[in-house]
């Protein structure tokens, strides 16, 4: 991909944005919901977590800084390398490996928490509802799920090209110029129907109008 061309798919956006100092500044710190889960997780004896999308791995090094056995998957090759040099300058040990949230290369029930943050919603909503289920298989029943997805009140939903029901690319827009999934909280239900939902809220991100849907589920046991 020439340096200056605009990507058109999430994992080529991510891969460029990886590449820069700049780029990666703002992706280092690991969100406060994501520690204030630890306690939790640990009342609840997991052990083995995944972070889907990891980006240059903020999560997956604070989790296994935390105890966790902790793998860690992104289609980005820069990202991988990112969070391998960040893992061995910190002497933390992570399993780290390019892949596609499509077809995760774990087995079933791997994990008792599976983390994917800002990720699952970058496609149409089949694409999520593949990522989804691909969660609920690798999870334990009873493991939980963390992760975001984007509502229909965010202030890019409906800005661009509508390639797909509620999914919208925007070509004057690096960052959006690959497909972006939006759902209320109707469609949020029907897609996490394999899960309990325990917990569900908006909360606005750096930009003003960037609301997500921050989602704490549970795998169903039955
Ligand atoms: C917004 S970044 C978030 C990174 C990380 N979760 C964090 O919070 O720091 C999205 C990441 O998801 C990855 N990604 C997007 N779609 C993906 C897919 N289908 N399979 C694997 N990785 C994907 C991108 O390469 C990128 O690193």
């Amino acid at each position: 991909m020439a340096a200056n061309s605009v990507p058109r798919t999430a994992v080529a956006a991510w891969d460029k944005r990886w590449a820069s100092e700049e780029g990666r500044a703002d992706w280092l710190d690991p969100e406060p919901e994501i520690r204030a889960l630890v306690p939790i997780l640990r009342a609840r004896g997991a052990r083995a977590a995944l972070d889907l999308g990891c980006g240059v791995g903020r999560h997956a090094l604070f989790l296994a800084a935390e105890g966790f056995a902790v793998e860690a998957i992104d289609g980005s090759p820069v990202g991988i390398a990112e969070a391998g040099k960040a893992a061995a300058a910190r002497g933390l040990t992570l399993g780290l490996r390019e892949g596609s949230a499509d077809a995760l290369p774990f087995a079933d029930a791997a994990f008792d928490y599976v983390l994917s943050w800002n990720v699952i919603y970058h496609g149409n909503q089949g694409d999520t509802a593949r990522r989804l289920a691909e969660i609920w298989r690798v999870l334990k029943p009873g493991g939980l799920y963390q992760g975001t997805m984007l509502p229909t009140r965010n202030s890019n939903y409906g800005i661009g090209r509508r390639v797909a029901p509620d999914t919208f690319v925007n070509d004057a827009s690096e960052e959006r110029a690959h497909p972006h999934f939006y759902c209320d909280a109707g469609g949020l239900v029907a897609l996490f129907a394999g899960f309990e939902l325990l917990s569900l809220a908006q909360r606005e991100h750096k930009q003003p109008g960037s609301w997500h849907w921050h989602i704490v589920a549970e795998r169903r046991v039955a």
